[in-house]
């Protein structure tokens, strides 16, 4: 394990202070958050995305609570020093300020996570101040919020026309104000970004597909790596294409057992001749008797 320091909000501050961009990754697994925690990446999302990513429905709606604490217990478990964030799943928060209270602690309690964050900008302002009060770290999530993906008419750029745009700008204001202590602003245009950024006060600005102006930057983890099969999201880069080096892999496999290539002896374990001969006597016993 390495030697990392824990990152906390003050540290991420500092960054934040020393114009320094933050690294934020999703994860949902222990080999992952291992491999995250090497690179040290700053903080970790467990987003539902882990609906579409990890369990292969078609959006991040049907994700329960359980699905999002297993995982979340299994990222810090290979991720003990990130900043770890749990994403409160559909309808975990929705419904009332205690519904958001009761499973936001579940993620802290259960999950050893340092924040949750949800989804929503004014309308959402009463369950980020209830979560801050009861001493839970929050961040909001505005701009393309995928739980409202109806709502939106798809997964599209938001706040293209001013008046939407003034709203995102309004919905920042109202979730700062509430007491989220960050905000991530997916699939806006670069200069609204700028501007919610640079208007933010007591809380710092994350990016995913909006531009170089926030605080930090978020991505999708199998989106960096070829590792989601139904598409590739124009805003994300990939940094190395583990899909396809596990694609040949695995026909690597199925040819060198089809061929017996595969095993060799150094794949397998053998017994000393006088066991097995022993183990022969005695079947062979054991048939006579
Ligand atoms: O669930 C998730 O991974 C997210 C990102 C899309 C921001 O919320």
């Amino acid at each position: 394990m390495s030697e990392r320091k824990k990152v906390t909000i003050p540290v991420l501050f500092k960054k934040v202070q020393d114009g320094e961009p933050i690294t934020w990754l999703t994860c949902y697994d222990y080999p992952t958050a291992f491999l995250q925690e090497q690179a040290g990446i700053e903080m970790i999302l467990v987003g539902d995305s882990l609906g579409m990513t990890m369990l292969g429905y078609e959006s991040t709606l049907p994700v329960t609570m359980e699905d999002m604490i297993r995982h979340t217990q299994a990222v810090r478990r290979g991720s003990p020093n990130a900043f770890l964030v749990g994403d409160m799943p559909y309808m975990s928060y929705q419904p009332s300020t205690e519904s958001a209270i009761r499973n936001a602690g579940r993620f802290m309690a259960e999950a050893s996570c340092d924040a949750v964050k949800l989804e929503g900008g004014v309308e959402m302002a009463e369950r980020v101040r209830g979560i801050h009060d009861a001493g839970i770290p929050v961040i909001g999530h505005l701009g393309l919020t995928p739980q409202s993906v109806s709502a939106l008419g798809g997964y599209r750029v938001q706040g293209r026309g001013a008046a939407q745009a003034k709203k995102i700008v309004e919905d920042a204001k109202a979730l700062e104000e509430a007491g989220a202590f960050a905000i991530l602003l997916e699939m806006v245009p670069d200069r609204l970004c700028q501007l919610i950024t640079e208007r933010a006060e007591n809380c710092f600005i994350m990016g995913l597909g909006s531009g170089p102006h926030a605080h930090g930057q978020l991505l999708i983890y199998h989106d960096m790596f070829g590792l989601y099969p139904r598409f590739k999201p124009r805003m994300a880069k990939v940094f190395g294409n583990a899909g396809e080096v596990i694609l040949n892999g695995l026909k690597g496999y199925q040819e060198e057992v089809k061929t017996g290539v595969f095993p060799q002896p150094d794949n397998w374990f053998g017994i000393k001749d006088e066991e097995f001969d022993e183990l022969l006597t005695l079947l062979k016993g054991e048939a006579n008797g």
